[in-house]
């Protein structure tokens, strides 16, 4: 078996057997309340979650994040989630296509334009491809692969270094992005992986004319956590890793508050009121990993399951904070720490607390 599939099935493994999430720190949006509405003025019923990201509509500002693809038992899984989506016209995207390109196989494990005629679809590469050589060439490869609208490229550093058989050499990491980003004519988004991404990191993607950014930020899967616990000479540095990098609510705040391309809240947004509180933060789309994954093991219907609930809670969330439409969380009131403030003021209060909370 090749290296990487192999590799790609231990986390798997890992991520279906061990608790991988992060321990000690969550992704803050403990620390926000949405204000209660006890007259909310609208008909539940009315409630209209649709909105528009890199031009196409999606019936929920919801995307089911990059995971698989690559081994025998990724077209299944690939195939439950993309049906899913498809079911509820949200974007998805394939995990990383490097096996296939360097290899050639496992192609059709990442095909799913079958099930998903309609879905915003994106393939995947890491960064780490782009510096050892991968260009347009590659990038439209993948791209092409699948039918997809776009690419995400995902940065991985925590993981790189946690894996003895890691690349560790990311210094042309933002002029390979630029050359990407400006020659493609696809969407090209950046993501990161669970670590989160701060105001600069983004203020220089958008410089290199990236489509939009995915803060994957702390409080979900964490990769030193799979690191830990899977088979590996890095078992104590994943566990000194474990929760490193920024929680994904405060990354979220920082990116929404820095630039003005659509920003992507993921990492460790498990409900509905999660992503209610992510929309009011300022983010124009939510992402799930690691439990759409682990519904995808067992069917489609689950991974639909999932999806109904979180959904119905992100109505929930709208209708006890009086909006209709997703466009409404510009306006909601929030509680920070305790403190109120009306409308989203409650951004900049979120930062300078968690700033004063966790500086010093
Ligand atoms: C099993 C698994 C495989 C993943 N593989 C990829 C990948 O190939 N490419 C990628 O960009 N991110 C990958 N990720 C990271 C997720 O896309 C996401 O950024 C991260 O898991 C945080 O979200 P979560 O807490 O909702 O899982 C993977 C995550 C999981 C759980």
């Amino acid at each position: 078996m090749n290296k990487n599939s192999k590799r790609k099935l231990d986390h798997i493994k890992s991520c279906v057997q061990e608790d991988v999430e992060s321990q000690g720190k969550g992704t803050g949006f403990e620390d926000i309340n949405l204000i209660h509405q006890a007259i909310p003025e609208v008909d539940f019923d009315s409630i209209d979650l649709s909105a528009k990201f890199l031009d196409k509509k999606l019936d929920v500002p919801l995307m089911i994040s990059p995971m698989t693809g690559g081994h025998e038992r990724s077209k299944e899984l690939n195939r439950n989630l993309a049906t899913a989506a498809e079911s509820h016209n949200i974007a998805f995207s394939v995990g990383s296509q490097r096996v296939a390109i360097e290899t050639g196989e496992f192609i059709e494990t990442y095909q799913v334009r079958d099930v998903a005629p309609d879905i915003l679809l994106f393939g995947n590469l890491g960064v780490t491809q782009l510096i050892q050589g991968y260009g347009v060439e590659e990038v439209e490869d993948a791209i092409d692969m699948i039918d997809a609208d776009g690419i995400g490229i995902h940065l991985n550093p925590l993981q790189e270094v946690v894996q003895p058989e890691g690349s560790r050499d990311f210094r042309d990491a933002f002029e390979n992005i630029s050359k990407i980003a400006s020659e493609l004519d696809e969407f090209v988004y950046v993501k990161e992986t669970g670590s989160g991404m701060d105001s600069e990191v983004a203020s220089k993607l958008e410089e290199c004319d990236v489509d939009a950014i995915d803060v994957s930020g702390v409080g979900g899967t964490s990769w030193a956590g799979v690191e830990a616990t899977r088979d590996s000479s890095r078992k104590k540095a994943g566990n000194v890793f474990w929760d490193w990098g920024i929680p994904t609510s405060v990354s979220t705040a920082e990116v929404c508050r820095t630039v003005d391309i659509p920003v992507i809240s993921s990492g460790g947004i498990r409900t509905g009121l999660e992503a209610a509180k992510a929309f009011a933060l300022g983010a124009d789309l939510v992402s799930v990993g690691l439990p759409l994954f682990r519904a995808s093991l067992d069917s489609e219907e689950k991974v639909i399951e999932w999806l109904d609930e979180f959904i119905l809670e992100l109505k929930m969330a709208m209708f006890l904070t009086g909006i209709e439409r997703v466009s409404g969380f510009e306006e909601v009131s929030c509680s920070v720490f305790g403190e109120t403030r009306e409308r989203f003021k409650s951004r900049d209060l979120f930062l300078e607390k968690w700033e004063g909370d966790h500086v010093d």
